[in-house]
């Protein structure tokens, strides 16, 4: 197996933006934007906020646009206000979940620990899972990026069986690039891209390893996409601000064509 029988997904990452009728109106957006363009070659998801979950898998019906959360929390039930589980996101129509956002590890305590717990859960309640690793601008400049993905790749995985990985899709996200508008070059994302799939071929095998979807994101956008999704790592993207733009993320879509 190589890249070109590996699934491509494209996934937005909204992040929190849109109201729930502004959720509807994005994903209208969208499905007009890629309507008469091929989109075979690739799954298109859209992570959108809990509340909009509703709205966007109504929106998204019958169509080629797979919804998703940008979390959910490792227990079934229980007394965890505020938060959310796998089951609810199952119950409400939702195939993808992002787990271990840089944002949720920066803002809210996210650690490796509760990023596997949040990813065994995901896989337990029938979800798909997008679970994001990457390094700090500090620790790029250490130069041990590789160690700091591939641990965050071991410990998130910790637990997982070689069957569930094919419900397991790895995001490469340089927290650097982040929301920032500095891309990592290709040859950067394609080079931690690979590493993470010989993390992946060292802990389950090469056949795993290279039926694993990797992706690369960070200010991904329009204008560079086509050449970071041409990289032989790199198997599609997660997008967050250029995933707000119907435009914009149906040019992404084309260039993973
Ligand atoms: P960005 O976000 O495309 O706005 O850099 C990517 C992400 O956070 O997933």
């Amino acid at each position: 197996m190589n890249k070109t029988t590996r699934r491509t997904v494209i996934a937005g990452n909204w992040k929190m933006n849109k109201t729930p009728s502004e959720a509807e109106q994005l994903i209208g957006e969208i499905l007009t934007a890629v309507s008469g363009k091929s989109t075979s070659g690739c799954e298109i998801v859209a992570c959108v906020p809990y509340v909009d979950i509703d709205a966007a898998v109504k929106a998204a019906a019958g169509s080629v646009v797979k919804i998703g959360a940008e979390n959910c929390h490792w227990a079934k039930s229980g007394a965890f206000t505020g938060e959310i589980s796998a089951d609810m996101l199952k119950a409400c129509g939702v195939e993808y979940v992002i787990i271990g956002h840089s944002e949720r590890r920066q803002y809210f305590g996210e650690t490796d620990v509760t990023v596997n717990q949040r990813v065994k859960a995901a896989l337990e309640a029938g979800l798909k899972v997008i679970l994001c690793v990457g390094e700090l601008l500090e620790q790029r400049e250490q130069g041990i990026t590789s160690e700091i993905v591939s641990l965050q790749t071991k410990i998130a995985l910790m637990g997982i069986n070689e069957n569930q990985m094919s419900d397991i899709i790895i995001a490469y996200e340089p927290v650097w690039a982040i929301g920032t508008g500095k891309t990592a070059t290709c040859e950067q994302a394609d080079e931690v891209c690979g590493i993470i799939r010989n993390v992946i071929a060292s802990l389950y095998s090469d056949k795993v390893a290279q039926a694993t979807t990797i992706q690369y994101g960070g200010s991904m956008n329009a204008k560079n996409a086509k050449e970071l999704l041409s990289m032989v790592n790199v198997d599609g993207g997660l997008i967050g601000g250029a995933s707000l733009k119907a435009e914009d993320f149906a040019v992404i879509i084309e260039a993973a064509q």
